[in-house]
């Protein structure tokens, strides 16, 4: 029997500079796509996957991040005053039960095993997911949902992986293989943005974690890895043989939404599934290709 998968950790310290002067004075995981922020949609992900208690591990400018999840209560009066019901109804879905979710501060930049490391007391004893809202994946399950049934299968650490061409190993976590039945893998070894030619394979991590508890020991450390930073990928591989530690090969499509490229083409790809958008996108953008 694996212990249930209750609590989820957001690491949104992130200085976001890939996105100046947007992220001046807002916070990157704030970026909308199309009309809901990157953390709205994290937050709904952790849900559908049964989470019912966050942690966002917060940094400096980042309050706007806690204040989208509470009651806007000036703003929902004077939207009932005005019978605006759908735009009430968006809101609704920004809200979590009263004393689910908190946020701790990453102080230093130290990177993301330092960030996963600051929440340690809300993660206690307990197995935890890790969804990096930057990484946002369109499927028919959702992502974690994929995770959190592989988990409850096989018990133990499950990455969702995706193979990535060579030449962008140095962009990732990748994994070394041992059994793969086409759908999960054994995960070896795991090494932080290799270069390709040091590459163990071409399995990249992509922002969703389900991990046991005992990687924080791990991390705690405070062992540099590459870009001189604390990096989780070398906390997690310290797991590998005491523990099981699979990667998934989730069904869906995911979008570096750290990445102007990557969020544009989410802008896209997530307006084409909007039966109140797709008609008007699609035809707009025959205009321009
Ligand atoms: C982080 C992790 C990396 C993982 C990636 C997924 O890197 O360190 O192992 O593959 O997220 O998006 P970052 O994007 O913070 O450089």
């Amino acid at each position: 029997m694996t212990k249930p998968l209750r609590k989820a950790v957001l690491p949104v310290a992130g200085l976001g500079t890939r996105f100046l002067p947007a992220t001046k004075a807002i916070a990157k995981e704030m970026l909308p796509v199309v009309d809901k922020p990157l953390i709205q949609y994290a937050i709904e992900e952790a849900r559908a996957a049964g989470i019912e208690q966050f942690c966002m591990v917060t940094g400096r400018g980042k309050t706007a991040l806690v204040e989208h999840f509470d009651i806007a209560f000036e703003l929902e009066r004077t939207l009932q005053e005005r019978n605006k019901t759908e735009a009430l109804e968006a809101l609704k879905a920004t809200q979590v039960e009263p004393g689910s979710m908190v946020t701790v501060r990453q102080q230093v930049p130290l990177g993301l095993g330092h960030a996963i490391w600051c929440a340690r007391a809300f993660i206690g004893d307990d197995p935890f997911a890790i969804l990096l809202p930057d990484d946002l994946v369109l499927s028919q399950t959702p992502c974690l949902r994929q995770l959190a049934d592989a988990y409850r299968d096989t018990g133990g650490n499950v990455v969702a992986v995706t193979e990535v061409p060579r030449e962008h190993t140095n962009r990732y976590g990748i994994l070394r293989i041992g059994k793969d039945d086409g759908r999960m893998v054994e995960v070896t070894g795991l090494v932080e943005k290799p270069a390709p030619q040091d590459a163990p394979s071409n399995l990249s991590i992509i922002g969703r974690y389900v991990l046991m508890p005992e990687v924080i020991g791990h991390l705690a450390k405070m062992e540099r890895g590459a870009g001189n930073e604390v990096q989780l990928t070398d906390g997690m591989a310290k797991l590998i043989g005491n523990q099981p530690f699979h990667g998934l090969r989730y069904e869906g499509r995911r979008f570096d939404c750290g990445d102007k490229v990557g969020f544009l083409e989410a802008q896209i790809a997530f307006a084409l599934k909007r039966p109140d958008l797709a008609d008007a996108v699609r035809s707009f953008l025959k205009s321009y290709v």
